[in-house]
C-alpha cells in the first residue's frame, strides 16, 4: 500500500494542529494538507448553519485538491460530520466519537468532565456517548480558551486566570478524567493541572490517530513506505499567515512555510 496522496486535517485555527502533530508522529510516512480556518474562527459561537457550511466547503475543497481522506480536527465542526460525509466520496472521520470511547475506556472512576465550546456543549454528543457508558458527566463551556490559544503566547501566566474563572464552578467534582474536547484546549493543559491536580486529561490526537489508520486501512489508503511525495506537511491558513505563525509557535513539527488560502 503506497497511496502518498495527502490526508485533508482541518480546524477553525491552530488548534486542530495539536491534533496533527499526534498524526504526524504516529503515521510518517503520510503526508498532510493542513487548514487553519482563521478568516472564519472561532467555529464555537457561530450559528450551526454557518459552521455546517464551512465543513462542507472545506471538505470539497480537500477532495479537489486531491486528499484520499478528511480528519475534522475541531469538535464543533466535527458536529457536521454527516454533511461533510454526503459532500464528498472519500473517507471523512470526526475527533469526538475515538475521544469520547477512549475517555470511558481510561476512566476509572466513571466520572468525567467534558470541556468544550458552547456549540460543542449544547449539542450534547459527549454527555450522550459517555452516560450511554455508564459515566457520570459535567460539561463546561470554555469559549474562552479558544481565544487564548489564538491570540496568547501559550505561556503566559494569564492562562492560569482564565481557567481558573471557567473552573471554579466544577473544583470539587471527583472525576479522574478531563475530556479536551476542543482541540485547542489541550494548550491550556499546564494550567488545568495545577488548578484541578492530576487527572486522565484526554486530548483528541492520540484516539483520532488510532481511528484515523483504521479507516485507512481498511480502504487500502496508507502509505507504508518512505516516498519522496510522502511525509509532506504543508499549512494554509484562511487568515493572516504572520498570525497562524505566532499562534503556532509551539507546534514543532517540520513543516513547508504557512500561505494563504481563499476557500469559498
Ligand atoms: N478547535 C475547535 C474545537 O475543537 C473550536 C474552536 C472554535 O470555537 O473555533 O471545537
Amino acid at each position: 500500500m503506497l497511496d502518498n496522496r495527502p490526508i485533508g486535517v482541518f480546524d477553525s485555527g491552530v488548534g486542530g494542529l495539536t491534533v496533527l502533530e499526534t498524526l504526524i508522529k504516529n503515521l510518517p510516512n503520510e503526508s498532510f494538507y493542513y487548514v487553519a480556518d482563521q478568516g472564519h474562527c472561532p467555529y464555537g459561537p457561530k450559528p450551526l448553519s454557518y459552521v455546517e457550511n464551512r465543513v462542507v466547503t472545506i471538505a470539497r475543497h480537500m477532495q479537489n485538491i486531491g486528499c484520499k481522506a478528511i480528519v475534522i480536527a475541531c469538535n464543533t465542526a466535527s458536529l457536521h460530520i454527516k454533511a461533510a460525509q454526503k459532500a464528498v466520496n472519500i473517507p471523512v472521520i470526526s475527533v469526538i466519537q475515538p475521544t469520547a470511547k477512549y475517555a470511558l475506556e481510561t476512566s476509572k472512576n466513571k466520572k468525567v468532565l467534558v470541556l468544550a465550546t458552547k456549540a460543542t456543549v449544547n449539542s450534547g454528543v459527549y454527555a450522550q456517548i459517555l452516560l450511554d457508558g455508564g459515566a457520570e458527566v459535567k460539561q463546561v463551556a470554555c469559549g474562552e480558551f479558544v481565544d487564548f490559544a489564538e491570540n496568547y503566547d501559550i505561556n503566559d501566566p494569564i492562562g492560569a486566570k482564565i481557567v481558573a474563572d471557567k473552573l471554579e464552578a466544577v473544583k470539587g467534582f471527583d472525576c479522574d478524567t478531563v475530556i479536551h474536547g476542543c482541540t485547542h484546549f489541550s494548550l491550556l493543559e499546564p494550567f488545568m493541572k495545577a488548578y484541578l491536580g492530576d487527572k486522565n486529561f484526554v486530548a483528541c490526537g492520540g484516539p483520532t490517530s488510532a481511528a484515523l489508520e483504521n479507516i485507512l486501512s481498511e480502504n487500502n489508503l496508507l502509505c507504508l513506505q518512505k516516498t519522496p511525495d510522502s511525509g509532506l506537511i504543508d499549512i494554509f491558513t484562511t487568515g493572516d499567515t504572520q498570525k497562524a505563525e505566532s499562534a503556532m509557535k509551539w507546534f514543532k513539527a517540520g513543516h513547508n512555510q504557512v500561505k494563504h488560502i481563499d476557500i469559498e
